[in-house]
């Protein structure tokens, strides 16, 4: 049975990809798809390695029943290129960061989260780490519209190769 890895990608890893994975992780699981999609998250910075998620968006996620608390900060390496079939960027920073390290042959895996929410008319995650509790829900209110719309996807995806296989 074919199996797909993405990864979540910030600057920090302790904001907005770690709680884009705990939310994908929540709705994979509803899915019954935990064994089949693989999720993870990095930052292009170094700053936060080996911390865990930053208090107010373990708390906002919290209030509405994400796990953050386990996930521990770690920074983007040439190996998750080959690693992940999607990258999947917050911000044009993001991207940008990403594609400058990425093997030119692999950087059609580097995306845009909220290209799987065009509903939403954002390109962007905003960064909340220098702002207000509003911020951080904002961050989550965009992850569960583009984590829907990315799980469709990769849904149809499986099955199509279901149907090779
Ligand atoms: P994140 O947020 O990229 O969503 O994790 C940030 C976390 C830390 C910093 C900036 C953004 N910082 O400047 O330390």
């Amino acid at each position: 049975m074919k199996t797909v890895s993405i990864c979540f990608v910030c600057l920090g890893n302790i904001c907005r990809s770690p709680t884009a994975e705990a939310v994908m992780r929540a709705q994979v699981e509803a899915a019954g798809l935990s064994k089949r999609i693989f999720i993870d998250s990095a930052g292009t910075g170094d700053w936060h390695v080996g911390k865990a998620p930053d208090a107010r968006a373990q708390q906002a996620g919290h209030a509405r029943g994400y796990q953050l608390a386990p996930l521990r900060a770690r920074q983007v390496s040439a190996d998750d290129f080959r690693r992940f079939d999607l990258l999947l960027a917050m911000d044009e920073a993001n991207v940008e960061n990403l594609r400058r390290i990425c093997p030119p042959a692999l950087r059609d895996r580097v995306r845009l989260l909220l290209e799987f929410a065009p509903h939403l008319g954002h390109r962007e995650v905003a960064d909340p780490y220098f702002g207000g509790s509003e911020g951080f829900e904002a961050v989550l209110d965009q992850c569960e519209a583009a984590c829907q719309g990315l799980l469709a996807h990769l849904q149809t995806q499986l099955a199509r190769e279901d149907d090779d296989a």
